[in-house]
């Protein structure tokens, strides 16, 4: 222990066991673990780069818009390619190639919602969960494709238990329990502005997920890819737990990033605007890279292409193609590792004399990786622009944009377009919007192909219908 003591105290940290012998054996026994599992060699170093300057995550002094292949193509030649790689795409679903692979281990507190965001009834008719949705649709494509599709889901200790306990008491929503993996992301210890770690409790160290990035490794360490190389998965469809309107399995996409023989790959949307708070597609040295919309310069945020359209159009919305064997390179090399970004946050903390604080102003700093930033780090990357309203609906906040509400707008709209290509008659409203409550099963239909090839199984609509075609 004392050992332990004097390499706290090189690095600064000394302030973890002031408490110690307050501490029952049990609580003794649960902070030095705490203390042991933390990186000696890199605190340091993180609070010199990170905690105590905010100004190291450097911008490239010159980069450009990335390349990008359009939703539809535009060319014949173009036409081609996409067709064949969606043929491809559809081969490698139907060997057993692919994963789904959701992040869900963030906070979700600016949504309000007590418990794993994934939990959240969304659906427009049946209120299913975002984790409903996913498995099924996921399920959906499994059984479409005469193959088996396994799930990945990343949680946090902030609501692993209790994200293990929805699938248990769901029956893993038919998937069967095998081909469910729920593993947990690591996390890092918060620092006041000098550098010192904070303590939650006084056998306990204030610590937070280490964000989305932290999947690359944790799927390592979890033993998610030694299960998947077990099963034959070579390729991760990645997408964030908030967005419910992902196509989990998405033939195209992993046909032209199998083609290109991409690493880890992109899907984009156009930017609304020029500030819409997503990050931003860039070329730096050759290399895709995102840069955060705060930190893309305002002159490169506004710039415009002679036709008028915006210079930096792609914003990315957290879906990606992920090769299997890039993640374990990323993991055998032991310097691996992804930029941290620093957050200023209000941390909950006991001070110096052992009191509780609940600050009212920000105190201290969380650390996070984001996913993103492995981009450069492959060998090649693609990006396929997508539509809004086909696949970006993200829930995120209690009320106005992208609220609860509006993605159920949204769903009900998707579903409405889908019906219409169908040759459906869909009652609207004089500003456009359906009138109308929609949804659709993913057994019943996963495209607007599927659902065109059951059109006499669907009914007519009447103004305020609500329908679930299952
Ligand atoms: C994110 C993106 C933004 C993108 C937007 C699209 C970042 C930094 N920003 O913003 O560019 O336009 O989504 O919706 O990613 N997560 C973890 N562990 C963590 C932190 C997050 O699993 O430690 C998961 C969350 O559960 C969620 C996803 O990562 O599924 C995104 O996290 P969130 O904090 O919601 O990102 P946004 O700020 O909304």
């Amino acid at each position: 222990m004392e050992n332990l003591k004097t390499k706290l105290q090189s690095v600064s940290q000394g302030q973890l066991m002031v408490f110690l012998e307050d501490l029952l054996p049990e609580q003794k026994e649960s902070l030095l673990r705490q203390i042991e599992d933390l990186d000696f060699q890199k605190i340091p170093e993180w609070v010199a780069k990170y905690v105590k300057n905010d100004g190291l995550l450097k911008i490239p002094d010159h980069f450009d818009p990335a390349p990008s292949y359009p939703s539809r193509p535009k060319t014949d030649e173009q036409g081609e390619k996409y067709a064949k790689a969606t043929k491809a795409g559809e081969d490698l679903i139907r060997q057993g190639k692919m994963a789904g692979f959701v992040v869900a281990g963030g906070q979700g507190t600016r949504l309000g919602f007590d418990g794993p965001k994934g939990n959240y009834p969304i659906s427009p008719v049946k209120n299913k969960t975002l984790f409903r949705i996913f498995s099924e649709n996921l399920l959906a494509a499994a059984q479409k494709y005469n193959t088996v599709i396994p799930f990945y889901i990343m949680t946090s200790p902030l609501n692993h238990d209790t994200t293990v306990e929805i699938f248990e008491a769901a029956d893993y929503y038919g998937l069967g329990t095998e081909n469910v993996f729920i593993f947990q992301q690591g996390t890092l210890p918060n620092f006041d502005f000098d550098g010192r770690i904070l303590l939650a409790e006084k056998d306990k160290i204030a610590s937070s997920p280490d964000g989305h990035g932290g999947s690359l490794r944790a799927l390592h360490s979890s033993g998610a890819i030694a299960d998947m190389k077990k099963r034959g998965v070579e390729y991760l469809s990645y997408w964030q737990v908030d967005n419910p309107l992902v196509s989990v399995v998405d033939p195209l996409f992993i046909g032209l990033h199998v083609t290109d023989d991409a690493e880890m790959s992109s899907k984009a949307l156009l930017k609304a605007g020029p500030t819409e708070k997503v990050g931003n597609f860039c070329l730096v040295d050759g290399k895709v890279t995102v840069i955060e919309y705060s930190d893309v310069p305002d002159e490169a945020t506004h710039r415009k292409n002679p036709d008028g359209s915006l210079a930096f159009e792609l914003g990315s919305i957290g879906i990606h193609m992920i090769d299997v064997s890039f993640i374990e390179k990323l993991n055998k090399d032991g310097d691996f590792a992804l930029p941290f970004h620093r957050a200023v946050k209000k941390i909950p903390h006991i001070d110096k004399k052992g009191d509780r604080v609940q600050p009212e102003t920000p105190n201290g700093v969380k650390l996070e990786t984001f996913v993103f930033d492995a981009i450069p780090m492959a060998k090649q990357s693609v990006i396929l622009q997508t539509l809004r309203e086909n696949e970006f609906a993200p829930v995120k906040n209690a009320a106005g944009t992208d609220s609860a509400e509006v993605t159920r707008q949204m769903m009900t709209g998707r579903t409405a377009a889908w019906l219409e290509a169908a040759g459906v008659k869909v009652p609207r409203k004089s500003d456009g919007s359906p009138n109308c409550t929609l949804e659709i099963a993913p057994s019943f239909a996963l495209t607007a192909e599927d659902l065109k090839a059951k059109r006499d199984q669907i009914p007519e609509i009447n103004p305020g219908d609500k329908l679930y075609l299952g």
